[in-house]
C-alpha cells in the first residue's frame, strides 16, 4: 500500500503554514522527506494513539490526518515557537483530536500509553539522555505497539558528515535550538529496546535524500 500522499493533500498540510518560515519549511520537507509515508505506512490500521516526541510543527499529526489516520496524536516539543505553529495550524484546520505540548524530553515525558514517534531528536542528546529517552519512551509502548525512531547513524559514510553539516547549518540559521552532541549506533537501539522487551529492526531510510537516515522500528508483541 502506498502511503505517499497526493499533492493536493500536501498544499492542504503546507497552506495551515501562516508564517512564511514555516511554510517554507513545510513544502521543502514534505515534497523530500520519506519519513511520512514510512512512519504512516508503519501506523495505519492501529487503533492506539501516537505520542510524537519533537513534534516541530507537527506535520506528521497532519499528514497522519490526511492519510486517514483516525486515533489521538498527541505532540511534544520543547520549542514553545513550534508548538505555538501547531495549534495555529490545528485551528485552521478541521481536524480532531490533535493535541501539542511543550516540554523538554531531557527531563520527562508525559504520562502515556500507545505508540510512541520520535523523528531526529536524538542526536541533540548525550549518550545516557539517549538511553533514558529511549527507556522512557518504551515504557509508553503498549501491547502490540511500536516505538517508531528516525534518526541518523554514526558511521564512517559520507552520508553521515552531510548529516551532521546539515544539523549544523540548522542550528546557525536557528531552526533548531541545540547543535548536534552525539549520533546514536544501531547497537544503542538493539540494547536498550531489547532489553524493553520489544522486537527490534533497523532499515536505512534514504529516499532521495544524501542523508544517514535509518527507520528503527521496536514493536511489544
Ligand atoms: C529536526 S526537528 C524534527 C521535527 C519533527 N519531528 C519532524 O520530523 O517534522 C527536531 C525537533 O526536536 C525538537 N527537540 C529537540 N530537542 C528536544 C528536547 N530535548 N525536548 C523536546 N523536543 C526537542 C526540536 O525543537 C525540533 O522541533
Amino acid at each position: 500500500m502506498s502511503t505517499s500522499l497526493p499533492s493536493s493533500a500536501l498544499k492542504r498540510i503546507t497552506r495551515l503554514c501562516t508564517k512564511r518560515r514555516e511554510r517554507f519549511y513545510a513544502v521543502a520537507k514534505l515534497r523530500s522527506d520519506p519519513v511520512y509515508a514510512a512512519v504512516t505506512k508503519e501506523l495505519l490500521g492501529s487503533a492506539l494513539p501516537v505520542l510524537d516526541i519533537g513534534c516541530g510543527i507537527g506535520l506528521l499529526a497532519f499528514y497522519l490526518r490526511e492519510s486517514g489516520f483516525a486515533p489521538a496524536i498527541a505532540g511534544f516539543d520543547y520549542d514553545a515557537q513550534k508548538i505555538s505553529c501547531a495549534h495555529e495550524m490545528v485551528s485552521l484546520s478541521d481536524c480532531e483530536g490533535l493535541s501539542f505540548m511543550n516540554g523538554d524530553a531531557r527531563t520527562g515525558l508525559p504520562e502515556y500509553s500507545g505508540q510512541v514517534v520520535i523523528l531526529d531528536i536524538l542526536q541533540f542528546f548525550t549518550r545516557e539522555e539517549q538511553e533514558a529517552l529511549l527507556n522512557a519512551a518504551a515504557s509508553r509502548v503498549a501491547q502490540g505497539g511500536k516505538l517508531i525512531i528516525r534518526t541518523c547513524l554514526q558511521n564512517d559514510s559520507l552520508r553521515f558528515r552531510i548529516t551532521v553539516a546539515g544539523d549544523w547549518l540548522a542550528r546557525l540559521t536557528n531552526w533548531m535550538k541545540d547543535a548536534p552532541v552525539c549520533y546514536p549506533d544501531r547497537a544503542l537501539f538493539e540494547s536498550v529496546l531489547g532489553a524493553a522487551g520489544l522486537r527490534v529492526r533497523v532499515q536505512p531510510l534514504w529516499g532521495g535524500t544524501p542523508f544517514n537516515n535509518h527507520l528503527v522500528v521496536a514493536e511489544r508483541e
